[in-house]
């Protein structure tokens, strides 16, 4: 095997103020098989994470709710990690952006940002309410649209007409707070002078992000690039600017800190250097982000991180949104589900193994539709895979007393065709096509029940059972090959088929291995197929989600 490659890895940082739900899960799945593989392949890569915490929404929840923020993000803090702890999802380390070592990396950075001569400070007219002293971000200002006059929109843009305009522009303004009529007022700002970079980042971006993403940020760059206003006024929950009192930092510069954070905090805990897991030239960095933040990831984050001496990302990998049943997802549809919701109606193997079918390296939409979610793991996970082992192994134990012997000469053809399709299944899992891994391994599935079929060994084992024993030592030994290529997705399915094969953790080499002549334990559960009115109660219930949120929230979530 190719040398031991040293790799740091990161998904988006969840807002602190919200739930985990099915269309988070796409990316932190995807981060999590992908670390996973490399696990097995015996690199080391370290998965980070942590909650996004700042920001004017998180405050005004957490004064809904008569809570302090840090009560608010805390309590989050909790259920976001059960929720990630339940789906499988094994960050190395899960941490928040609201630390001092958070706060440490953001004064560094911007004393560089000062320093270098990219900070530009100007005052500018803003959105206030007069009744809650604040300064209004565009969501939480709502009105009529400007352009085709469809009422309760946002400021920024029209949900009806999906125009985009200023706050100012809207008709009948009004605070999403106080319901009051906003005024305007003047105030002094930081910017992020990102024209300081352009040439930089002309450079960086066709290299290190995919193709699609860095032609649709160079389409800005005929022009000069905008400045980017990196404060907000008190009240705000977030940093206070060093040197700037009254000024915070805006929740986007410090919130991909918290990566550096996240890794810093881990390095701390576990004896290790910052140097050494981030900056180090031989360690190799990757962010995992949705299409909606390329703006922060590929343009201000790496021209930040490279003016303060910082290693930036060698490759930003862009995935898409993700649709149920070929829709945005929707609260009064029963469609946006929470990851809490669907744990507690189903076993979150289903989704990781649908999602890995459905994935793949673009930044295309990938769509959940709920028939083909029953079908593809009842038909595929269940039907073709999972029964190898209960049927193999339920007659291996009641009439061969478990014990695997030699194969036959079309079953070790089988089983050598399987180990040899080691290294293609392992290229599409580093190239994060998930679903050309999963084809390749569903093909191995269907060769192993054509041949269990064709060879009978249900027959065979009443007439002669010994005959029987070398069509069962290749099926189980096929189906063992397929719950190590599946690791990286289902972890806990071949930890238990490591249990009924009596071995060791497996590791991607353990495909090499044929097993003959060796005990094997009781079949214990591993899947079974899903009953679509599990599926049913999952939309009811985030039904009912909706009418108990519509109690209590009426502003926007971020
Ligand atoms: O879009 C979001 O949900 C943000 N909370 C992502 C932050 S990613 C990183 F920059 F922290
Ligand atoms: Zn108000």
């Amino acid at each position: 095997m190719s040398k031991k490659r040293k790799i740091t890895l990161t998904a988006a940082l969840p807002y602190a103020n919200g739930e985990i739900h099915i269309g988070h899960l796409v990316e932190y799945l995807q981060a999590d098989f992908w670390t996973r593989f490399q696990k097995l392949r015996g690199h080391e890569c370290l998965y980070f994470c942590a909650d996004d915490t700042h920001g004017t929404p998180i405050m005004m929840r957490a004064r809904q709710e008569g809570i302090t923020p840090e009560e608010l993000i805390e309590r989050n803090h909790k259920q976001h990690v059960l929720d990630f702890t339940d789906f499988g999802v094994d960050f190395d380390n899960y941490f928040t952006t609201h630390s001092d070592i958070n706060r440490e990396f953001c004064s560094v950075l911007y004393e560089h940002i000062e320093k270098n001569g990219h900070a530009d400070i100007r005052s500018i007219n803003q959105t206030y309410c007069n009744h809650d002293n604040i300064f209004l971000p565009d969501r939480f200002v709502k009105g009529t649209c400007p352009n085709c006059k469809a009422n309760n929109q946002y400021g920024d843009s029209c949900d009806s007409c999906g125009s985009t305009y200023a706050p100012s522009e809207l008709i009948d303004p009004a605070c999403s707070i106080c319901g009051n009529t906003p005024t305007t007022k003047e105030s002094e700002h930081i910017f992020f002078k990102l024209n300081d970079f352009k040439e930089y980042l002309t450079n960086w971006l066709p290299t290190h992000t995919p193709k699609e993403t860095a032609n649709k940020l160079m389409e800005w760059f005929d022009e000069d690039l905008k400045d980017w206003d990196i404060s907000r006024d008190a009240p705000y929950f977030g940093f206070e600017i060093p040197g700037h009192p009254g000024k915070f930092f805006y929740v986007w510069l410090d919130a991909p800190v918290g990566y550096m954070a996240s890794a810093k905090d881990w390095c701390d805990k576990n004896n290790r250097t910052f140097e050494e897991i981030w900056n180090a030239d031989d360690r190799e960095l990757y962010h995992f982000i949705g299409k909606d933040i390329v703006r922060f990831h590929c343009l201000f984050w790496p021209s930040i991180l490279d003016n303060a001496g910082f290693k930036t990302p060698d490759q930003v990998f862009v995935h898409g949104f993700l649709t149920v049943n070929g829709e945005k997802m929707s609260k009064s549809k029963g469609t946006f589900i929470n990851a809490r919701t669907y744990l507690n109606h189903l076993d979150p193997l289903y989704l990781r193994f649908y999602y890995a079918c459905k994935l793949n390296s673009s930044s295309d939409d990938i769509d959940l539709n709920f028939d083909d979610f029953i079908a593809r793991v009842n038909s595929d996970l269940v039907g073709k895979i999972t029964n190898l082992a209960s049927r193999g192994a339920q007659m291996l134990n009641k009439h061969l007393e478990g014990r695997i012997g030699d194969l036959d000469e079309d079953g070790k053809a089988l089983v050598d065709n399987a180990r040899a399709k080691s290294e293609e299944i392992a290229a599409h899992y580093e190239a994060r096509d998930f679903s050309k891994a999963l084809v390749i391994i569903r093909d191995i599935a269907d060769e192993a029940n054509r041949y269990f079929d064709e060879k009978e060994p249900w027959k065979a084992i009443k007439a002669d059972p010994e005959s029987a024993r070398p069509i069962l030592s290749a099926t189980l030994n096929l189906f063992r090959l397929i719950a190590i290529y599946l690791k990286p997705i289902l972890p806990e399915y071949a930890e238990k088929t490591e249990t009924l094969f009596n071995e060791s953790a497996f590791n991607w080499q353990s495909a090499q291995t044929v097993i003959t002549n060796h005990q094997i334990e009781k079949y214990e559960y591993l899947a079974s197929r899903i009953d679509p009115k599990q599926v049913d109660k999952i939309i009811e219930e985030t039904k009912h989600e909706l009418a108990a949120d519509k109690k209590i929230k009426t502003q926007p979530q971020q």
